[in-house]
């Protein structure tokens, strides 16, 4: 059995393409309007795992090849995906005679009136670069746009003052242009999601804009009866984080010409959801164990919040006078402070650790039907970093 060291990095593995999706990603959100062009990009410009787009590219890579539409997609892979995004109310509301085509170029960067940019000759794809599909790199891109949107709204309904080490959003440019940021860059993600051409596709990663609102509402609500709560916990947690994962996982393999239904579409998405689920008690056990200086937003956010999560379920196994805190969501004074407590001596954040371990290995299990390739060999790798990380 070996171990993290020696197994493929995955960030070294895919640093290049992880570098060219960093970096073309500002210009798919660049905006005419320069408030809402700083605020798009906002998250975007701070340090960050990025492991969502980092799944996409490893499933490109560890499955491309392997499905009956391959070759397709392959011959379809000259693109012009890489033409000046997006801008189509200029073309629908100002020009309404352009076709709104592939081809077209719009851009946000030049005024009504300017002359449009020189469209980019789409380059064939050489031989070399293969292996992921420009159409897979424009999904690591988009899901990482809706995560990133998600994430603005998300410090607005929290009221959280700081995300990756920063100001948040809200803090820095105020509640009403976030909400309008996070919408806007959803109207890229959508934009650059029909350009993929693949309506298969489209309606997968759409569904995961729905599943995060679900999550966040189900999270929302009154505690449920203790009999439901960890069901209520897992189905939240699938919609909040594992289905991004999940749906990105899958539409990946999809694009590379495995059919939905499929077995490496079901490993995908097996996957994903395994390690979305271990990646969500990592963060419920962090927010326990961590501070600000090392998350790079506020520790202990979640009881503040009302949230009882992992470690919070299980100390009310061991300690029941819990239950009627979690039901009024920590809101008498006093109530933050004696969860704390009541968690600390139990065995609720070890126990957080196991289940997430499990479901790590389980995210592991489910690859086996893969052929062995250092794609492969980093996706496992994530499972074993996901449950050591720090922040
Ligand atoms: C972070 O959770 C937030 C999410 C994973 C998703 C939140 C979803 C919404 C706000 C719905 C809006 C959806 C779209 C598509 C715009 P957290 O608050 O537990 O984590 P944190 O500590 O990182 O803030
Ligand atoms: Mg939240
Ligand atoms: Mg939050």
């Amino acid at each position: 059995h070996r171990g993290v060291t020696t197994r493929t990095d995955p960030f070294a593995l895919l640093a290049e393409p992880m570098q060219e999706v960093r970096r073309t990603l500002l210009d798919i959100l660049g905006s005419s309007n320069d408030s809402m062009d700083q605020i798009a990009k906002y998250y975007f410009l701070q340090p960050s795992k990025a492991l969502r787009p980092l799944i996409v590219l490893l499933f490109a890579k560890a499955t491309n090849g392997l499905g009956a539409g391959w070759d397709r997609k392959l011959a379809h892979a000259i693109t012009d995906l890489d033409q000046p995004m997006s801008r189509p109310d200029v073309l629908v509301d100002h020009n309404p005679r352009l076709p709104l085509s592939k081809t077209v170029p719009f851009s946000d960067h030049w005024a009504l009136t300017d002359p449009p940019p020189p469209i980019i000759p789409p380059t064939p794809l050489d031989a070399t670069g293969l292996d992921i599909l420009p159409s897979q790199r424009r999904l690591a891109q988009i899901v990482e746009m809706i995560h990133a949107a998600s994430l603005l709204h998300d410090d607005v309904i929290d009221q959280s003052p700081l995300r990756r080490g920063n100001a948040s959003a809200p803090e820095a440019y105020g509640t009403k242009l976030s909400v309008l940021g996070g919408n806007f860059i959803l109207g890229r993600a959508s934009a650059a999601l029909a350009r993929l051409g693949d309506p298969q596709v489209v309606e997968l990663i759409a569904s995961i804009m729905s599943n995060l609102v679900e999550g966040e509402i189900l999270q929302m609500q009154d505690a449920p009866a203790p009999s439901r709560a960890w069901r209520v916990y897992l189905q939240k947690t699938y919609m909040k984080t594992a289905s991004l994962m999940a749906k990105g996982a899958r539409g990946s393999v999809v694009l590379g010409g495995c059919e939905q239904g499929q077995v490496y579409a079901e490993v995908a998405y097996a996957y994903g959801r395994n390690l979305g689920i271990a990646f969500q008690l990592v963060d419920d056990i962090l927010d326990y164990e961590s501070g600000e200086a090392t998350l790079g937003k506020p520790g202990g956010a979640d009881l503040q919040l009302g949230l009882a999560t992992g470690p919070a379920l299980f100390a009310w196994e061991e300690y029941p006078e819990i239950g009627p805190l979690i039901e009024r969501k920590f809101k008498q004074p006093g109530d933050v402070e004696r969860a704390r407590e009541l968690v600390r001596q139990s065995a609720g954040v070890e126990r957080t650790r196991e289940l997430a371990i499990s479901y790590a290995d389980q995210a592991r299990k489910v690859l086996d039907p893969l052929p062995q390739t250092d794609a492969k060999d980093g996706l496992i790798s994530l499972t074993e970093r996901i449950i050591k990380r720090k922040s």
